[in-house]
């Protein structure tokens, strides 16, 4: 397949509007590919990272932050729980992918927010938990994103993060690399119309740090307690991090 140099990641403010040019333009497709490409094990993950945020029930003062949400799918498996009376604040920059998937939110408890997550529109402390699905490995700057994330959540807090990885077994790795370089860009490209979207997502997984040092660049963040663990053999991971109770004390890994 030829090369296609506007599919490599980009740092710094280029790679903010690498980012929201992407999903600006592939919103209107980007729920079927999401599910068509992940064979839709995305949902099963998603309902991991919703699981791992442990949000008390029926507490209506518990708010959530969807970072980088999207179209939403995190956030509705927040909100559709039994039990959740909370409010979740759902934000993104890309607004195409906020327009796109609010015919989703009918009756929802959740807020849209036009917003870039290395600089959120919220005061200091203003969540109980913050989750991100797919999100972090887009940011141009990870660690200013893992430090705008702590800002903003209350002592206590905690956050989710779910990542996509590459699979530490050798064969597993060989599997998934074929498919994710070589069966995911064409399916993408074709599905999407985008010539080079879905050549960016592998680019951009290969670049990404290991789960290990993500969360060191948590813990460096100010995150107290960090843990993570493979999803599925090892193409995803997730992570959860907690804020100290007592918000004045230092981080102690
Ligand atoms: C792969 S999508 C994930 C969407 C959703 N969380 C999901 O699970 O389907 C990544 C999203 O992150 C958003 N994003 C990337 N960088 C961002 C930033 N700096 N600020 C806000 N949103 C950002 C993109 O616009 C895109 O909607």
């Amino acid at each position: 397949m030829a090369s296609i140099p506007d599919a490599r990641p980009e740092s710094g403010a280029a790679r903010e509007d690498q980012v929201r040019t992407i999903f600006s333009e592939i919103a209107p497709k980007y729920d079927l590919l999401n599910h068509v490409l992940s064979l839709n094990i995305d949902r099963r993950w998603r309902r991991r990272a919703v699981n791992e945020l442990q949000v008390p029930a029926d507490d209506p003062d518990i708010r959530v932050l969807d970072a980088c949400a999207g179209t939403y799918d995190l956030s509705l498996e927040l909100t559709g729980r039994p039990g959740f009376r909370g409010r979740v604040v759902a934000s993104d920059f890309a607004r195409p992918m906020l327009v796109t998937g609010k015919d989703k939110l009918e009756g929802a408890q959740v807020s849209p927010v036009c917003g870039d997550s290395l600089k959120l529109p919220f005061p200091d402390g203003s969540f109980h938990r913050v989750m991100v699905a797919f999100g972090v490995r887009n940011l141009s700057d990870t660690r200013a994103g893992f430090a705008e994330f702590a800002r903003v959540l209350r002592p206590g807090g905690r956050l989710v993060v779910l990542e996509f990885t590459t699979p530490p077994n050798r064969l597993m790795r060989g599997a998934y690399l074929f498919y994710f370089h070589r069966v995911l860009p064409l399916v993408g490209r074709v599905v999407s119309g985008h010539p080079w979207a879905y050549t960016y997502l592998p680019e951009s997984v290969r670049e990404f740090p290991g789960p290990e040092e993500l969360a060191d660049q948590m813990r460096d963040a100010g995150f107290q307690r960090t843990e993570w663990s493979w999803l599925t053999a090892g193409i995803a991971a997730i992570h959860v991090a907690d804020v100290s109770k007592d918000a004045s004390s230092p981080s102690s890994g």
